[in-house]
Parts: structure tokens; C-alpha cells; sequence
């Protein structure tokens, strides 16, 4: 059997700090910051590890909300959801995930764009 994509970039460990990183560079960023305010980020931080893992076939069951019921409530336009793709893409990479890996995770993240915006 092929080495799944979640072993192949580090397991558990490397996608904790994918996710670390992935929201310091959100929270950072004014376009996107007023989504964040007040959620528990203890919360968010976990579910995004235990869904990177899940789509990356990990050992990991996402636990949490569907992705459109999720976002319903927020009315993300598309310009903030392609923001918020790019600060995952740079994560990913500058966690030294390989670069097909990266184009296969970003394509799984492009196809969450219709429900998570809305559309
Ligand atoms: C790029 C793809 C995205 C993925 C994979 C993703 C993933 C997730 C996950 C797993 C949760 C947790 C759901 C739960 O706890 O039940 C969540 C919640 C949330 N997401 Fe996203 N998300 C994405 C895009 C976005 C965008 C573009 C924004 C805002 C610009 C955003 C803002 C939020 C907020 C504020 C919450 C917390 C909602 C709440 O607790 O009421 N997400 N997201």
C-alpha cells in the first residue's frame, strides 16, 4: 500500500504546526481578523488539525461540524476565502511539505469553496 499523504509530510506533529501556523498568519491579516473575533480558538485550532489529518488520510476521525453549516453563519465572500487558501498553501510549504502534496491538499481545499462561501 502507498504511504498516505499524511504520513509522508510528518504525521500528527508537522500538521500542528501547519495549523499554528496557518492561524498566526490569519490573525495577522486585517482583511481577515473580524471573522476570528471571539471564537474559541483552542476549539478551531483542534478541529483544523483533526480535518487536514482526515483528508490527508491520517489515522484521525474530523469530528466537527459540516463545512457549509460551519461557515453559514460568517457570509465569507470569495476574495476572503482565496485569503484565507493562500496563508494555508505558504503553511503548508514553509512547513516543508512537498510540493505534490501541497497541490493535492490545496485541491481538496479549492473544492470546499462553494459550500464554505456559500455558493
Ligand atoms: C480554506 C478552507 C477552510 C477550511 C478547511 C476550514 C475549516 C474549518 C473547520 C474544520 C472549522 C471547525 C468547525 C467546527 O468546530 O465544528 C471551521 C470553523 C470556522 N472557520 Fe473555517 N475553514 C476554511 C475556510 C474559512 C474561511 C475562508 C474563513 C473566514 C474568512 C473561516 C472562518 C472560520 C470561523 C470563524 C470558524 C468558527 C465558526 C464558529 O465557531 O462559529 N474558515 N473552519
Amino acid at each position: 500500500m502507498s504511504q498516505t499523504v499524511y504520513r509522508e509530510i510528518g504525521g500528527r506533529e508537522a500538521i500542528e504546526n501547519v495549523v499554528e501556523d496557518f492561524y498566526s498568519a490569519v490573525l495577522a491579516d486585517d482583511q481577515l481578523v473580524d471573522y476570528f473575533e471571539g471564537m474559541d480558538m483552542h476549539a478551531l485550532r483542534a478541529h483544523q488539525v483533526q480535518f487536514i489529518s482526515s483528508v490527508t488520510g491520517g489515522p484521525v476521525e474530523y469530528a466537527g461540524a459540516d463545512m457549509r453549516e460551519a461557515h453559514a453563519h460568517l457570509d465569507i465572500d470569495e476574495a476572503d476565502f482565496d485569503a484565507v487558501g493562500t496563508h494555508l498553501e505558504r503553511a503548508l510549504r514553509e512547513n516543508g511539505v512537498a510540493e505534490d502534496a501541497v497541490t493535492g491538499i490545496m485541491s481538496k481545499v479549492e473544492g470546499l469553496k462553494a459550500p464554505i462561501i456559500g455558493a
